[in-house]
């Protein structure tokens, strides 16, 4: 075992938790104190590299929580703590999502175990998350998932946000969290029932979450071939394809993919590292891909810093360095674009990816975030994503 990976499994179980016979772990004990879903996909993509049978257990506690519509939520409030107190309208867990990495993690698990009985396990809590993203978030069946706050796309304060909530590229941080609270409120009152919450308060098609989906419809249809559920290959498949059609049809303005807002998707022009989040899902073409990364990725003035990638670029108005999701480096935002460029043969630059994560986690150690020019720690502390690197070839 390598030092780095040492060091992963120290953190993974220091931050390892089990109650009511469920495993799980926290992303940072002192600042995040529950379970969280896309984190829990990563861990389990982390931890197949040390322990399989722990990367099981955690997809379990998971799922264990699942709502009788199929919606998983984004926090399991396995204990209470005083950290974190929002108001969800249910007990023990939140109302919202995350970006939908499940199909993506268990099969990772299921690739390392060779375990088939796992994959059977998992069925029918896939089946029934991915059947309510198709139908509950895309209510007008125009195959592309609609998040309904912020939070669900899981970069809570990014910029591509602000228009949505009313605020200018530059604001307070209280400014955003007191927006999202009311945003939360709001979606209450509308008992979190996707569909008219987003008629009502906030209606974003976001580019990473649904570059996400596909990618994960993708693999469902995988799995459920595997598990010799032909019909179910064949329909995730389609519905795959589906929502690569519409990223193109809708999304795309000047060779770039926008996130887009409101029932006429309007498109949310702001620069942010989610133009890469297609190539996560191969919706680009090779020639179309490397325009990208010349262009953009690999331009100083925009996501080129000393240590990439940042959120943000540089040249957007609302690039702040150390703001949450508005410019630092993140981990696991480097581990889409890493296996993003890898899926066009891009290694080169995906080594630079890597190398830039490796020298932030030996710089800074296992912090939340960077700062993209000098390699300052930001945010939480034994921050559990940065063990994403082990699973940069
Ligand atoms: C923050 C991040 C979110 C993450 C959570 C726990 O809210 O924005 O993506 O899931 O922390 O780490």
């Amino acid at each position: 075992m390598s030092k780095l990976q040492k060091q992963v499994q120290e953190l993974y179980l220091r931050n390892r938790r089990i109650k009511d016979g469920f495993q799980f772990t926290l992303p940072a004990p002192s600042t995040y104190p529950y379970q969280w879903f896309w984190d829990s996909c990563f861990h389990a993509i982390v931890l197949s590299h040390l322990n399989v049978e722990d990367a099981k257990k955690e997809l379990r506690s998971v799922v264990a929580k699942q709502f009788e519509n199929g919606m998983i939520p984004h926090m399991i409030y396995w204990e209470k703590s005083d950290l974190i107190n929002i108001d969800w309208g249910r007990e023990g867990t939140s109302s919202l999502i995350q970006p939908p990495m499940l199909a993506h993690a268990v099969w990772t698990v299921f690739e390392k175990s060779e375990d088939k009985n796992f994959l059977e396990e998992m069925y029918a809590p896939l089946y029934h998350f991915y059947n309510y993203l198709l139908t509950e978030r895309d209510p007008r069946g125009n195959h592309l998932a609609g998040i309904i706050h912020p939070d669900e796309s899981g970069e809570d304060n990014s910029p591509r946000f602000d228009g949505a909530l009313d605020l200018p590229p530059r604001h307070e941080p209280s400014l955003n969290t007191q927006k999202r609270m009311e945003l939360v409120r709001q979606n209450a009152s509308c008992n979190f029932d996707a569909p008219f919450c987003m008629k009502n308060f906030f209606w974003v098609k976001d580019v990473p979450f649904n570059s996400i989906f596909a990618e994960n419809l993708r693999v469902l249809a995988k799995i459920a071939a595997k598990l010799d559920h032909k019909d179910d290959a064949l329909k995730f498949n389609e519905q795959y394809l589906l929502v690569v059609k519409a990223m193109r049809e809708r999304m795309v303005e000047d060779g770039l993919f926008w996130s887009t807002y409101g029932v006429d998707y309007k498109k949310i022009k702001v620069l942010t590292w989610a133009i890469f989040a297609p190539l996560f899902a191969k919706i680009l073409s090779h020639e179309e891909a490397q325009t990208l990364v010349d262009n953009h990725l690999l331009n100083p003035k925009e996501f080129w810093t000393k240590y990439p990638v940042p959120t943000v670029a540089k040249t957007d108005p609302s690039f702040d360095p150390k703001g949450f999701w508005r410019g630092p480096t993140w981990i696991a935002t480097n581990w889409f674009i890493y296996h993003g460029l890898m899926n066009y043969g891009m290694t080169d630059a995906a080594q630079e990816i890597k190398n830039s994560s490796l020298r932030l986690l030996q710089k800074s150690g296992f912090r939340e975030q960077f700062d993209p020019e000098t390699g300052e720690g930001l945010g939480a502390y034994d921050f559990t994503w940065g063990g994403l690197v082990l699973d940069m070839k």
